[in-house]
Protein backbone atom coordinates (compact mmCIF):
# COMPACT_ATOMS: atom_id res chain seq x y z
CA UNK A 1 0.00 0.00 0.00
CA UNK A 2 1.66 3.30 -0.99
CA UNK A 3 2.18 6.29 2.15
CA UNK A 4 0.14 9.32 2.71
CA UNK A 5 1.93 12.47 3.13
CA UNK A 6 0.81 15.23 4.26
CA UNK A 7 2.22 19.00 3.06
CA UNK A 8 0.92 22.07 4.50
CA UNK A 9 1.84 25.09 2.45
CA UNK A 10 1.88 23.08 -0.97
CA UNK A 11 1.35 25.85 -2.93
CA UNK A 12 4.53 27.76 -1.58
CA UNK A 13 8.06 27.04 -2.84
CA UNK A 14 9.30 23.93 -1.12
CA UNK A 15 5.52 22.84 -0.71
CA UNK A 16 5.22 21.94 -4.64
CA UNK A 17 8.55 20.86 -5.63
CA UNK A 18 7.98 18.05 -2.09
CA UNK A 19 4.90 17.57 -3.80
CA UNK A 20 6.11 16.51 -6.77
CA UNK A 21 9.14 14.46 -4.91
CA UNK A 22 6.89 12.48 -2.97
CA UNK A 23 4.65 12.09 -6.28
CA UNK A 24 6.84 10.76 -7.92
CA UNK A 25 7.96 8.34 -5.08
CA UNK A 26 4.84 6.65 -4.99
CA UNK A 27 3.27 8.37 -2.40
CA UNK A 28 -0.14 9.55 -2.28
CA UNK A 29 -0.15 13.22 -1.67
CA UNK A 30 -2.36 15.42 0.30
CA UNK A 31 -2.07 19.19 0.03
CA UNK A 32 -3.40 22.33 2.03
CA UNK A 33 -3.94 25.32 0.99
CA UNK A 34 -5.36 28.75 2.54
CA UNK A 35 -8.69 29.97 0.80
CA UNK A 36 -8.25 33.10 -1.07
CA UNK A 37 -9.66 35.28 -2.83
CA UNK A 38 -7.64 34.77 -6.14
CA UNK A 39 -6.75 31.09 -6.27
CA UNK A 40 -2.73 30.52 -6.12
CA UNK A 41 -1.67 26.83 -7.54
CA UNK A 42 0.32 28.75 -10.35
CA UNK A 43 3.41 26.27 -8.91
CA UNK A 44 1.73 22.90 -9.12
CA UNK A 45 0.66 23.64 -12.17
CA UNK A 46 3.97 24.82 -13.29
CA UNK A 47 5.72 21.19 -12.09
CA UNK A 48 2.22 19.34 -13.59
CA UNK A 49 1.23 18.07 -10.75
CA UNK A 50 -2.13 19.73 -9.68
CA UNK A 51 -3.96 16.81 -10.88
CA UNK A 52 -2.44 14.36 -8.83
CA UNK A 53 -2.23 16.04 -5.05
CA UNK A 54 -5.24 15.93 -3.20
CA UNK A 55 -6.08 19.32 -1.74
CA UNK A 56 -7.37 20.25 1.80
CA UNK A 57 -8.88 23.25 2.56
CA UNK A 58 -6.94 24.29 5.88
CA UNK A 59 -5.05 27.70 7.68
CA UNK A 60 -2.07 27.06 10.70
CA UNK A 61 -4.49 30.11 12.39
CA UNK A 62 -7.72 27.47 12.95
CA UNK A 63 -7.03 24.51 15.51
CA UNK A 64 -10.34 22.77 13.83
CA UNK A 65 -8.89 23.33 9.73
CA UNK A 66 -5.78 21.31 10.77
CA UNK A 67 -8.16 18.20 12.52
CA UNK A 68 -9.88 18.01 9.62
CA UNK A 69 -6.85 17.74 7.77
CA UNK A 70 -5.59 14.84 9.66
CA UNK A 71 -8.44 13.23 9.79
CA UNK A 72 -9.16 13.54 5.66
CA UNK A 73 -5.39 12.31 5.34
CA UNK A 74 -4.97 10.35 7.87
CA UNK A 75 -0.71 10.52 6.93
CA UNK A 76 2.07 8.33 7.35
CA UNK A 77 4.54 11.62 7.23
CA UNK A 78 3.73 14.86 7.62
CA UNK A 79 5.62 18.16 6.12
CA UNK A 80 4.94 21.48 7.97
CA UNK A 81 6.38 23.92 5.48
CA UNK A 82 3.38 26.26 6.05
CA UNK A 83 4.75 29.57 7.53
CA UNK A 84 4.69 33.56 7.20
CA UNK A 85 7.88 32.99 5.23
CA UNK A 86 9.43 36.16 4.62
CA UNK A 87 11.61 38.33 7.18
CA UNK A 88 10.84 41.59 5.65
CA UNK A 89 7.25 41.31 6.07
CA UNK A 90 7.62 40.30 9.73
CA UNK A 91 8.72 43.46 10.76
CA UNK A 92 5.61 44.81 9.28
CA UNK A 93 2.91 42.07 10.68
CA UNK A 94 5.17 41.30 13.64
CA UNK A 95 1.68 39.82 15.48
CA UNK A 96 0.14 37.30 12.68
CA UNK A 97 4.04 36.03 11.72
CA UNK A 98 4.20 34.70 15.47
CA UNK A 99 1.18 33.56 15.04
CA UNK A 100 1.64 31.80 12.24
CA UNK A 101 5.20 30.73 12.05
CA UNK A 102 5.05 29.90 15.61
CA UNK A 103 2.41 29.18 17.67
CA UNK A 104 0.33 27.30 14.23
CA UNK A 105 2.96 24.39 14.67
CA UNK A 106 1.40 23.96 18.55
CA UNK A 107 -1.60 23.55 17.00
CA UNK A 108 -0.39 21.49 14.03
CA UNK A 109 1.23 19.34 16.86
CA UNK A 110 -1.07 19.22 19.21
CA UNK A 111 -3.70 18.07 16.38
CA UNK A 112 -1.33 14.97 15.94
CA UNK A 113 -0.67 14.33 19.10
CA UNK A 114 -4.64 14.01 19.66
CA UNK A 115 -5.58 12.13 16.21
CA UNK A 116 -2.47 10.40 14.94
CA UNK A 117 0.60 10.20 16.97
CA UNK A 118 2.18 7.90 15.47
CA UNK A 119 2.61 10.13 12.35
CA UNK A 120 6.43 11.51 11.91
CA UNK A 121 6.61 14.92 11.20
CA UNK A 122 8.55 17.34 9.55
CA UNK A 123 9.37 20.88 10.67
CA UNK A 124 10.61 23.49 8.56
CA UNK A 125 13.19 25.07 10.85
CA UNK A 126 16.06 27.34 9.56
CA UNK A 127 19.12 28.77 9.61
CA UNK A 128 17.54 32.54 10.77
CA UNK A 129 17.33 30.95 14.29
CA UNK A 130 21.48 31.30 14.71
CA UNK A 131 20.89 34.90 13.49
CA UNK A 132 23.48 37.28 13.92
CA UNK A 133 26.08 35.14 16.73
CA UNK A 134 29.53 34.84 16.23
CA UNK A 135 30.26 31.34 15.33
CA UNK A 136 30.10 30.44 11.50
CA UNK A 137 30.00 27.68 10.08
CA UNK A 138 26.57 26.93 11.76
CA UNK A 139 26.18 23.36 12.64
CA UNK A 140 23.22 21.79 14.50
CA UNK A 141 25.17 22.42 18.00
CA UNK A 142 25.16 26.47 17.66
CA UNK A 143 23.66 28.34 19.73
CA UNK A 144 20.05 30.11 18.51
CA UNK A 145 19.96 34.63 18.03
CA UNK A 146 17.04 35.26 16.44
CA UNK A 147 17.05 38.55 14.82
CA UNK A 148 13.43 39.26 13.53
CA UNK A 149 10.30 38.73 14.40
CA UNK A 150 9.91 35.72 11.97
CA UNK A 151 12.94 34.20 13.59
CA UNK A 152 11.61 34.23 16.96
CA UNK A 153 8.54 32.53 15.92
CA UNK A 154 10.50 30.05 14.05
CA UNK A 155 12.38 29.81 17.32
CA UNK A 156 9.83 29.01 19.15
CA UNK A 157 8.22 26.71 16.61
CA UNK A 158 11.93 24.53 17.07
CA UNK A 159 11.29 24.10 20.68
CA UNK A 160 7.79 23.18 20.59
CA UNK A 161 8.48 20.87 18.28
CA UNK A 162 11.46 19.63 20.80
CA UNK A 163 8.79 19.73 23.42
CA UNK A 164 6.81 17.16 21.69
CA UNK A 165 8.87 15.11 20.59
CA UNK A 166 10.64 14.91 24.19
CA UNK A 167 7.04 14.98 26.34
CA UNK A 168 4.97 12.83 23.98
CA UNK A 169 7.29 10.72 21.79
CA UNK A 170 6.28 12.05 18.67
CA UNK A 171 8.60 11.46 16.20
CA UNK A 172 9.22 15.11 15.26
CA UNK A 173 12.70 16.22 13.28
CA UNK A 174 13.65 19.96 12.85
CA UNK A 175 15.00 20.58 9.52
CA UNK A 176 17.66 23.65 9.92
CA UNK A 177 17.43 24.74 6.52
CA UNK A 178 19.78 27.37 5.21
CA UNK A 179 18.55 29.50 1.52
CA UNK A 180 17.44 27.89 -0.76
CA UNK A 181 16.05 28.97 -3.91
CA UNK A 182 14.70 28.50 -7.54
CA UNK A 183 12.14 29.64 -10.67
CA UNK A 184 9.78 28.97 -7.95
CA UNK A 185 10.93 31.25 -5.33
CA UNK A 186 8.78 34.27 -4.54
CA UNK A 187 9.58 37.10 -6.16
CA UNK A 188 9.61 39.47 -2.96
CA UNK A 189 12.78 37.17 -1.72
CA UNK A 190 16.59 38.46 -3.27
CA UNK A 191 17.36 36.15 -5.45
CA UNK A 192 14.19 36.26 -7.38
CA UNK A 193 14.15 40.19 -7.38
CA UNK A 194 17.31 39.95 -8.82
CA UNK A 195 16.73 37.32 -11.93
CA UNK A 196 13.53 38.61 -12.55
CA UNK A 197 14.55 42.51 -12.43
CA UNK A 198 17.91 40.99 -14.82
CA UNK A 199 15.74 39.34 -17.29
CA UNK A 200 13.19 42.52 -17.58
CA UNK A 201 15.80 44.88 -18.29
CA UNK A 202 17.45 42.44 -20.79
CA UNK A 203 14.39 42.13 -22.97
CA UNK A 204 13.89 46.27 -22.30
CA UNK A 205 10.87 45.81 -19.72
CA UNK A 206 12.48 47.48 -16.85
CA UNK A 207 15.46 50.07 -16.31
CA UNK A 208 16.32 49.42 -12.45
CA UNK A 209 16.57 47.54 -9.95
CA UNK A 210 15.95 48.68 -6.24
CA UNK A 211 18.03 46.73 -3.02
CA UNK A 212 18.67 46.95 0.39
CA UNK A 213 21.73 45.37 1.99
CA UNK A 214 23.62 43.88 -0.63
CA UNK A 215 26.49 42.73 2.01
CA UNK A 216 24.28 40.62 3.75
CA UNK A 217 25.64 36.86 3.38
CA UNK A 218 23.77 33.66 2.32
CA UNK A 219 24.34 29.72 2.02
CA UNK A 220 22.32 29.33 -1.13
CA UNK A 221 21.33 26.07 -2.34
CA UNK A 222 18.80 24.72 -4.25
CA UNK A 223 15.32 23.87 -3.39
CA UNK A 224 15.15 20.66 -5.18
CA UNK A 225 18.19 19.33 -3.60
CA UNK A 226 16.76 20.48 -0.11
CA UNK A 227 13.03 19.12 -0.21
CA UNK A 228 14.78 15.41 -0.62
CA UNK A 229 16.65 15.92 2.59
CA UNK A 230 13.62 16.94 4.31
CA UNK A 231 12.24 13.14 3.40
CA UNK A 232 15.54 11.56 4.44
CA UNK A 233 14.86 13.38 7.78
CA UNK A 234 11.59 10.99 8.16
CA UNK A 235 12.99 7.87 6.67
CA UNK A 236 15.55 7.34 9.61
CA UNK A 237 15.24 4.80 12.94
CA UNK A 238 14.67 8.23 15.42
CA UNK A 239 13.82 11.48 14.76
CA UNK A 240 16.55 14.21 14.76
CA UNK A 241 17.45 17.95 14.00
CA UNK A 242 19.41 18.21 10.73
CA UNK A 243 21.31 21.23 9.32
CA UNK A 244 20.57 20.78 5.43
CA UNK A 245 23.28 23.68 3.35
CA UNK A 246 26.00 24.26 0.74
CA UNK A 247 28.51 25.19 2.82
CA UNK A 248 29.57 28.09 0.80
CA UNK A 249 28.49 31.87 1.84
CA UNK A 250 27.97 34.80 -0.97
CA UNK A 251 26.46 37.84 -0.43
CA UNK A 252 24.11 39.89 -2.40
CA UNK A 253 26.45 41.87 -4.10
CA UNK A 254 27.85 38.81 -5.63
CA UNK A 255 24.50 37.34 -6.31
CA UNK A 256 23.75 40.63 -8.48
CA UNK A 257 26.73 40.85 -10.13
CA UNK A 258 27.08 37.35 -11.35
CA UNK A 259 23.13 37.59 -12.56
CA UNK A 260 23.37 40.71 -14.40
CA UNK A 261 26.92 39.27 -16.04
CA UNK A 262 25.25 36.08 -17.05
CA UNK A 263 22.79 38.21 -19.09
CA UNK A 264 25.75 40.04 -20.44
CA UNK A 265 24.72 42.96 -18.39
CA UNK A 266 26.90 45.20 -16.04
CA UNK A 267 25.30 45.87 -12.54
CA UNK A 268 26.56 48.89 -11.91
CA UNK A 269 24.25 50.39 -14.96
CA UNK A 270 21.23 49.43 -13.65
CA UNK A 271 21.29 48.47 -9.53
CA UNK A 272 19.99 51.08 -7.24
CA UNK A 273 20.02 51.25 -3.33
CA UNK A 274 17.32 52.07 -1.50
CA UNK A 275 16.82 52.51 2.21
CA UNK A 276 13.22 50.83 1.69
CA UNK A 277 14.58 47.56 1.41
CA UNK A 278 17.10 47.78 4.33
CA UNK A 279 15.57 46.08 7.55
CA UNK A 280 15.74 47.10 11.21
CA UNK A 281 18.11 44.40 11.88
CA UNK A 282 19.52 42.20 9.39
CA UNK A 283 21.51 38.93 9.40
CA UNK A 284 24.51 39.27 7.82
CA UNK A 285 26.85 36.05 7.60
CA UNK A 286 24.95 32.65 7.26
CA UNK A 287 27.12 29.63 6.38
CA UNK A 288 25.75 25.71 7.40
CA UNK A 289 28.03 23.07 7.76
CA UNK A 290 25.81 19.70 6.75
CA UNK A 291 28.46 17.13 7.93
CA UNK A 292 25.76 15.37 10.13
CA UNK A 293 23.35 15.06 7.09
CA UNK A 294 26.11 13.45 4.47
CA UNK A 295 26.56 11.16 7.37
CA UNK A 296 23.98 10.13 8.99
CA UNK A 297 21.55 10.63 5.82
CA UNK A 298 23.95 10.12 3.06
CA UNK A 299 22.74 14.08 1.72
CA UNK A 300 24.73 16.21 -0.29
CA UNK A 301 23.87 18.99 -2.59
CA UNK A 302 23.90 18.93 -6.01
CA UNK A 303 23.89 22.49 -7.45
CA UNK A 304 25.73 25.37 -5.99
CA UNK A 305 26.17 28.35 -6.05
CA UNK A 306 27.27 29.66 -9.85
CA UNK A 307 24.68 27.00 -11.15
CA UNK A 308 21.80 28.56 -9.34
CA UNK A 309 22.06 31.56 -10.43
CA UNK A 310 22.18 30.74 -13.94
CA UNK A 311 19.45 28.46 -13.99
CA UNK A 312 17.25 31.12 -12.24
CA UNK A 313 18.34 34.16 -14.56
CA UNK A 314 17.90 31.35 -18.12
CA UNK A 315 14.42 30.43 -16.56
CA UNK A 316 13.48 34.25 -16.31
CA UNK A 317 14.26 35.34 -19.56
CA UNK A 318 12.70 32.31 -21.18
CA UNK A 319 9.54 32.94 -19.44
CA UNK A 320 9.76 36.80 -19.85
CA UNK A 321 10.52 36.25 -23.51
CA UNK A 322 7.49 33.43 -24.19
CA UNK A 323 5.26 36.04 -21.92
CA UNK A 324 6.10 39.35 -24.62
CA UNK A 325 5.15 36.68 -27.72
CA UNK A 326 1.62 36.87 -26.16
CA UNK A 327 2.33 33.51 -24.52
CA UNK A 328 -0.01 32.04 -20.92
CA UNK A 329 0.94 29.46 -18.58
CA UNK A 330 1.19 29.80 -15.03
CA UNK A 331 3.47 32.19 -13.82
CA UNK A 332 3.60 34.62 -10.87
CA UNK A 333 5.83 37.67 -12.40
CA UNK A 334 2.82 38.98 -15.07
CA UNK A 335 1.14 40.71 -12.36
CA UNK A 336 3.27 41.43 -9.97
CA UNK A 337 3.83 45.61 -9.19
CA UNK A 338 7.48 46.50 -9.69
CA UNK A 339 8.48 47.23 -6.22
CA UNK A 340 8.54 50.73 -6.37
CA UNK A 341 4.86 51.02 -6.49
CA UNK A 342 5.00 49.20 -2.84
CA UNK A 343 4.25 51.61 -0.13
CA UNK A 344 6.16 49.72 2.63
CA UNK A 345 7.72 51.53 5.84
CA UNK A 346 10.80 52.52 6.66
CA UNK A 347 12.59 51.87 9.66
CA UNK A 348 14.64 55.42 10.25
CA UNK A 349 13.94 55.23 14.06
CA UNK A 350 14.18 59.11 15.58
CA UNK A 351 15.80 58.90 18.78
P1 LIG B 1 6.77 30.02 0.75
O1 LIG B 1 7.03 29.85 -0.71
O2 LIG B 1 6.55 31.39 1.27
O3 LIG B 1 5.49 29.11 1.12
C1 LIG B 1 4.85 29.26 2.36
C2 LIG B 1 3.57 28.44 2.33
O4 LIG B 1 2.88 28.65 3.57
C3 LIG B 1 2.58 28.86 1.22
O5 LIG B 1 1.96 27.71 0.70
C4 LIG B 1 1.56 29.70 1.98
O6 LIG B 1 0.29 29.71 1.39
C5 LIG B 1 1.51 28.92 3.29
N1 LIG B 1 0.91 29.69 4.38
C6 LIG B 1 1.17 30.95 4.76
N2 LIG B 1 0.40 31.29 5.82
C7 LIG B 1 -0.38 30.24 6.09
C8 LIG B 1 -1.40 29.98 7.02
N3 LIG B 1 -1.80 30.90 7.91
N4 LIG B 1 -2.00 28.77 7.02
C9 LIG B 1 -1.64 27.82 6.11
N5 LIG B 1 -0.71 28.01 5.17
C10 LIG B 1 -0.08 29.21 5.17
O7 LIG B 1 7.95 29.39 1.61
P2 LIG B 1 9.04 28.29 1.19
O8 LIG B 1 10.25 29.00 0.70
O9 LIG B 1 8.41 27.24 0.39
O10 LIG B 1 9.43 27.71 2.62
C11 LIG B 1 8.73 26.61 3.18
C12 LIG B 1 8.99 26.59 4.68
O11 LIG B 1 10.37 26.48 4.94
C13 LIG B 1 8.53 27.84 5.42
O12 LIG B 1 8.07 27.43 6.69
C14 LIG B 1 9.80 28.66 5.56
O13 LIG B 1 9.71 29.52 6.67
C15 LIG B 1 10.82 27.55 5.76
N6 LIG B 1 12.18 27.84 5.31
C16 LIG B 1 12.39 28.27 4.04
C17 LIG B 1 13.70 28.47 3.62
C18 LIG B 1 14.00 28.94 2.22
O14 LIG B 1 15.12 29.41 1.99
N7 LIG B 1 13.06 28.79 1.29
C19 LIG B 1 14.77 28.23 4.50
C20 LIG B 1 14.49 27.77 5.78
C21 LIG B 1 13.20 27.56 6.18
P3 LIG B 1 -0.12 30.83 0.29
O15 LIG B 1 0.42 30.31 -1.01
O16 LIG B 1 -1.58 30.85 0.37
O17 LIG B 1 0.54 32.11 0.71
N1 LIG C 1 14.00 40.40 0.08
C1 LIG C 1 14.97 41.31 -0.12
N2 LIG C 1 14.72 42.34 -0.96
N3 LIG C 1 16.15 41.14 0.50
C2 LIG C 1 17.12 42.04 0.25
C3 LIG C 1 16.94 43.12 -0.61
C4 LIG C 1 15.68 43.29 -1.24
O1 LIG C 1 15.45 44.23 -2.01
N4 LIG C 1 18.10 43.82 -0.66
C5 LIG C 1 18.97 43.19 0.14
N5 LIG C 1 18.38 42.12 0.71
C6 LIG C 1 19.00 41.21 1.66
C7 LIG C 1 18.18 40.99 2.94
O2 LIG C 1 18.32 42.14 3.80
C8 LIG C 1 18.83 39.72 3.47
O3 LIG C 1 20.01 40.04 4.16
C9 LIG C 1 19.20 38.96 2.20
O4 LIG C 1 19.09 39.90 1.12
C10 LIG C 1 18.28 37.75 1.90
O5 LIG C 1 16.94 38.18 1.98
P1 LIG C 1 15.72 37.23 1.54
O6 LIG C 1 15.95 36.73 0.17
O7 LIG C 1 14.47 37.97 1.81
O8 LIG C 1 15.87 35.96 2.47
P2 LIG C 1 16.16 35.80 4.04
O9 LIG C 1 17.55 35.29 4.17
O10 LIG C 1 15.79 37.00 4.78
O11 LIG C 1 15.12 34.66 4.44
C11 LIG C 1 14.97 33.48 3.66
O12 LIG C 1 15.86 32.49 4.11
C12 LIG C 1 15.61 32.03 5.45
C13 LIG C 1 16.69 30.98 5.77
O13 LIG C 1 17.87 31.59 6.15
C14 LIG C 1 13.50 33.02 3.77
O14 LIG C 1 13.30 31.98 2.86
C15 LIG C 1 13.19 32.52 5.16
O15 LIG C 1 11.87 31.94 5.16
C16 LIG C 1 14.21 31.46 5.54
O16 LIG C 1 13.95 30.98 6.85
Amino acid sequence: MSKRALITGTTGQDGAYLAKFLTEKGYEVYGTYRRLSTPNFWRLQYLNIFDQIQLIPCDLLDSDSLSEALKISNPDEIYNLAAQSFVGASFEQPTSSGEITGLGVTRLLESVRQSCPNARVYQASTSELYGNNIWAPQTEVTPFAPSSPYAAAKLYAYYITEIYRESYGLFACNGILFNHESPLRGLEFVTRKITNAVAKIKLGLETELLLGNMDAKRDWGYAVDFVKAMWLMLQQDKPMNFVIATNEAHSVFEFVEKAFSHANLDYRDFTISDERFFRPCDVEHLCGDYSKAKKVLGWEPEVRFDELVKLMVDTDLERWTRAKAGEHFPWDAFNYPNENRILSRTWKIDR
